[in-house]
């Protein structure tokens, strides 16, 4: 897979991409390439946002801006861009990121981000550029970077050689070998600890029963989400 990240803070994904898990997709032949927006803004002084009409505060990512970076990276206008690839802008009020969503994103062959900034995006960018908007959540973060890095995580952890042979994307919280449901809980060594049992049939070497046991505790999980209580 092949990422592109527009952001004003190229620097942040530095650590990012060092991360084992997507060093891994990279060293795979997955690419994680940053484009500074500022460096291909037309406007003088490095200008990439401007105050919003109708008044109000904060400044506002410019249309012209994003159209140059993208054009200069692409060399295509990017009204067409988004029929060759998934241009995904982050916004807070976008789709929630959630597993189909990642599932979907972890089949394309490319995906371009565009990271936010102070008010966010002029509106033009997301009707004329985008083809998604996504958001990580209902709240509201400083910038676009961090949630970029959380899509390209959720993603990247699916892609293939992103985990080790002791771990597995397959059956998480959410997937489908899960219905879609929470993942059941864990234990491990010791088996008592401080008077805090763990559950016998985990310690029965009984497989069908510790499956069932698994899916049942899955099972009420979602039941628990779904009446807004949350565990694990
Ligand atoms: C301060 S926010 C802009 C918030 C915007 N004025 C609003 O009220 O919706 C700046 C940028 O951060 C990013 N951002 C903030 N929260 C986000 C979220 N929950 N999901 C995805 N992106 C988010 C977006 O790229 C956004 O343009």
């Amino acid at each position: 897979m092949n990422v592109d990240v527009f952001t004003l803070f190229p620097e942040w994904f530095e650590w990012f991409s060092s991360q084992r898990h997507v060093s891994n997709v990279l060293a795979a032949g997955s690419s994680l390439e940053c484009v500074n927006v500022r460096e291909h803004t037309p406007l003088s002084g490095g200008q990439v946002d401007d105050t919003p009409f109708g008044g109000g505060a904060g400044m506002v990512l410019r249309v012209d801006v994003l159209d140059s970076a993208l054009r200069a990276h692409y060399g295509v206008d990017p009204v067409l861009l988004r029929e060759r690839r998934r241009v995904i802008a982050l916004a807070p009020g976008g789709r929630l990121l959630d597993d189909r969503l990642v599932d979907e994103l972890a089949g394309e062959p490319a995906l371009t981000l565009l990271c936010g900034r102070y008010e966010g995006f002029d509106e033009r960018i997301l009707e004329h550029f985008a083809s998604d908007v996504v958001s990580i959540g209902r709240y509201v973060l400083s910038g676009g970077e961090l949630a970029a890095m959380v899509l390209c995580d959720a993603v990247m952890r699916k892609l293939p050689g992103a985990l080790g042979h002791e771990e597995s994307a397959a059956e998480e919280s959410f997937s489908v070998a899960l219905e879609g449901q929470p993942e059941y809980p864990h234990y491990t060594r010791p088996a008592e600890y401080r008077g805090w049992r763990v559950p016998e049939v985990l310690l029965s070497g009984h497989h069908a029963r510790v499956e069932q046991w698994r899916r049942e505790r899955s099972r009420e999980r979602g039941l628990d989400l779904a009446r807004g209580r949350s565990q694990g």
